[in-house]
C-alpha cells in the first residue's frame, strides 16, 4: 500500500496533489477546442432541453450546485438542483423536454441511481457524468460524460470533485455556444483559463505546509464555520463537509448573507471562520461580512485573491489564490480547504482515508 501510496502519508493527499493531471485529462476527454467544446462522443443534443434538473448526493451534489449557476449564468437554460434522496420521494415535476442530469464519483450511489430512473420513468432524457467507467449508473443514463479523475480511494473526495467542477465549466461552455449566449470570444477565455488551472494548483500545493500551520494554530476548535457567496457558497459547503468528514470538527457552510439570519450567533473567540472572499461582485459585502465575524472576536481564515492589499489587516490568517475568471474560481479555492481538512485531521490523528461512519460509495438506501 506504501507504493501505491506514491511516498504521500495517505490516499486523500496524493489524490490532491493529482488534481492538476486529473483536471487536464478531463479536458482532453471532453474534446476542447480553441472556443468551444465538442463532446466527441456527445450524440444527444443537450443545448435543445427547456430544462435540466441535476440529481446527486454528497459532494456530488456541491459540484451540482455550482453547475447550476454556471450555466444559467453560461447558457441561460434554466437548471434545478435536487438531493437525490429527496428527488425520488417528492414526486417531482419532469416533463418530457427535461434532460435530467446525473453527478455521481463512483456511479454506485442508490440514491443517484433511483432518482435517474424516477426522473427516465417520468419521459426526461438522461445524462451522468461519472468518474468509474462502466458504473451502473451508465446502464440507466441514456449517455455518460466521464470525468477522468483516475480511481479515488480517499472516502474524502478531492480530485473527483474538483474535476466534476471542470466538466461543469465545460458543459456549459457547449451549452452556452449552442444557445448562442456565450460568444466565441468569452468561450475563448474560459477555454485559456482551465489550461492555466494546472500550473495555478500546483503552485497552491506548494502552500500546503503554511496550511498545516493554520490548522495546527485552530487545533483545538471544536467547531468551525464556513462562509462564501455566490459560485463560492457551494464551495463553502464542500469546505465544510470535507473538515467534519475527516476531522470529526463540527462544520456548518453558509451562505456569507444568511450570517446575520443566525450563523453569527455561534461566533465567539473560539470560533475559526473560513471565508471565501476571492475579488467580485460581492467582495463589498464579504468585507462586512469579516468585520462582523471580527468584532464578535471570531478567527478569520480568509481565502482571497492574489494582489488582495486590503483584507490582510481584517483576516488573522491569510491564503491567497490566483486571480482567475469567476467561473473557474471554486476550483482553486477548493484545494486550500482540501489541504486545511488534511491536515486538520492529520494532526488531531484520525484514520483519513476511512473515516468513522462513512463509505466510499453508498450502495443502499
Ligand atoms: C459517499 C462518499 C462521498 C460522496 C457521496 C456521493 O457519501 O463518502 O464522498 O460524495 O457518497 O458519491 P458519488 O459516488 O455518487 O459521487
Amino acid at each position: 500500500a506504501a507504493a501505491e501510496k506514491q511516498g504521500f502519508r495517505h490516499y486523500m493527499l496524493k489524490e490532491i496533489h493529482e488534481q492538476p493531471r486529473a483536471i487536464r485529462d478531463t479536458m482532453l476527454g471532453a474534446g476542447v477546442g480553441a472556443d468551444d467544446v465538442r463532446f466527441d462522443g456527445l450524440s444527444l443534443d443537450v443545448s435543445a432541453c427547456a430544462r435540466i434538473v441535476m440529481l446527486a448526493c454528497g459532494t456530488s451534489f456541491h459540484a451540482a450546485l455550482i453547475g447550476r449557476s454556471l450555466i444559467e449564468g453560461l447558457a441561460r437554460i434554466p437548471v434545478e438542483v435536487d438531493i437525490a434522496s429527496e428527488f425520488r420521494y417528492r414526486d417531482p415535476i419532469v416533463r418530457t423536454s427535461d434532460l435530467a442530469l446525473a453527478i455521481s464519483q463512483s456511479g454506485e450511489t442508490a440514491d443517484t441511481i433511483a432518482a435517474l430512473k424516477e426522473a427516465k420513468q417520468r419521459g426526461a432524457q438522461t445524462l451522468a457524468i461519472c468518474n468509474v467507467l462502466g458504473a451502473s449508473l451508465s446502464r440507466v443514463a441514456d449517455q455518460v460524460l466521464y470525468t477522468h479523475a483516475g480511481p479515488e480511494i480517499s472516502v474524502a473526495s478531492t480530485k473527483a470533485f474538483t474535476t466534476q467542477l471542470t466538466m461543469m465549466v465545460l458543459l456549459a461552455i457547449h451549452l452556452g455556444r449552442r444557445t448562442g449566449h456565450l460568444t466565441a470570444e468569452r468561450a475563448k477565455a474560459l477555454v485559456d483559463g482551465l489550461q492555466d488551472l494546472p500550473a495555478h494548483i500546483d503552485n497552491l500545493l506548494a502552500a500546503s505546509a503554511a496550511i498545516r500551520i493554520i490548522a495546527r494554530r485552530h487545533q483545538g476548535a471544536r467547531d468551525c464555520l464556513f462562509l462564501g457567496r455566490g459560485l463560492c457558497y457551494p464551495v463553502a459547503l464542500e469546505g465544510a463537509l470535507k473538515l467534519k468528514e475527516i476531522s470529526y470538527i463540527h462544520a456548518e457552510g453558509h451562505a456569507s448573507g444568511e450570517m446575520k439570519h443566525g450563523p453569527i450567533a455561534l461566533v465567539d473567540g473560539s470560533m475559526p471562520v473560513v471565508v471565501l472572499a476571492q475579488r467580485g461582485p460581492g467582495y463589498g459585502k464579504v468585507l462586512s461580512n469579516l468585520e462582523e465575524v471580527r468584532a464578535r472576536g471570531g478567527k478569520i481564515i480568509a481565502v482571497a485573491t492574489l494582489g488582495d492589499h486590503t483584507i490582510g489587516d481584517l483576516a488573522d490568517d491569510l491564503i491567497l489564490v490566483p486571480d482567475v475568471a469567476g467561473e473557474l474560481q471554486p476550483i482553486l479555492a477548493s484545494i486550500p480547504l482540501q489541504l486545511l481538512a488534511y491536515h486538520f485531521a492529520d494532526l488531531k490523528g484520525t484514520d483519513v482515508d476511512q473515516p468513522r461512519n462513512l463509505a466510499k460509495s453508498v450502495t443502499v438506501e
